[in-house]
């Protein structure tokens, strides 16, 4: 069976008290006995206090929401994946769409992030996804794949093995709007059968793939029920302990 995940995406929200707030009321109101894996994804103030509140508490995890496509050096203002895990965290979101459309973010940028992330033991969580326009032209499939191909098809089988991807189309981000449960499970399906060209059915099996945008506890439960759908990655939800943990049941 596939790891089912739940992942928060909390953007550049919350100051360093509210953070902390935020994710102690996730801890405590968990039971630990969730049916997804739940993770925090938190701007880096976080993520030193993060690792010593929560990590690994009933389970809980906590990830960067970017890292350096560089490994050190002088790069003012940059995070290394070698600094995000040295603060104890285990996850590294890469590739948003808010990333790539507003700091102009490659494929090609991507796979080195990805490489900088698993070499220092960092699981990433990979977001593709298509924009309005290509889903009206009805190209959202091979302009997916084409993300994935660029960014994940130089890994090894073994470094494929250690990651998660999410599936967020740009039009349902923040929107209200989300994919049908049969649009979502179309487009996992999709890319599941293109990993599996490239690193095998087994391996394509075991990928957890998420879906994002707009996710809410009101629709999750119809949207996780798509046999590719393994989980979400939920940002203005996760803001909320009570909503996220209600998306983090709906299996
Ligand atoms: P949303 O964001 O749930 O607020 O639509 C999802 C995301 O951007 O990861």
């Amino acid at each position: 069976m596939r790891k089912k995940i739940v992942a928060g995406n909390w953007k550049m929200n919350n100051d360093l008290e509210a953070g902390k707030k935020l994710a102690q009321e996730v801890l405590d109101k968990a039971t630990g006995n969730e049916e997804a894996q739940i993770v925090l994804g938190t701007p880096f103030i976080h993520l030193t206090a993060l690792a010593e509140t929560v990590v690994g508490k009933k389970g809980i995890e906590v990830a960067a929401q970017n890292c350096s496509d560089k490994a050190s050096g002088a790069y003012t203002g940059e995070t290394s994946a070698e600094m995000i895990k040295s603060t104890g965290v285990n996850y590294v979101i890469l590739g948003h769409s808010e990333r790539r459309e507003y700091f102009n973010e490659t494929n090609a940028e991507l796979a080195a992030k990805l490489d900088l992330a698993l070499a220092n033991g960092l699981t990433p969580i990979f977001c593709c996804g298509e924009p309005l326009e290509i889903r009206e032209a009805d190209t959202q499939y091979d302009y997916v794949k084409q993300q994935l191909t660029e960014s994940l098809f130089h890994l090894s089988d073994e470094d494929f093995a250690k990651i998660v991807i999410a599936y967020e189309p740009i039009w349902a981000i923040g929107t209200g709007k989300t994919a049908t449960s049969a649009q979502a499970q179309e487009m996992h399906a999709e890319l599941r059968s293109h990993l599996a060209s490239k690193f095998g059915q087994a391996a394509a099996d075991a990928c957890p793939i998420l879906y994002g945008g707009s996710c809410k506890p009101s629709n999750a439960k119809e949207i996780f029920e798509g046999a590719d759908v393994d989980g979400g990655l939920i940002g203005g939800a996760s803001l909320n302990a009570d909503d996220f943990l209600a998306i983090v049941n709906s299996f």
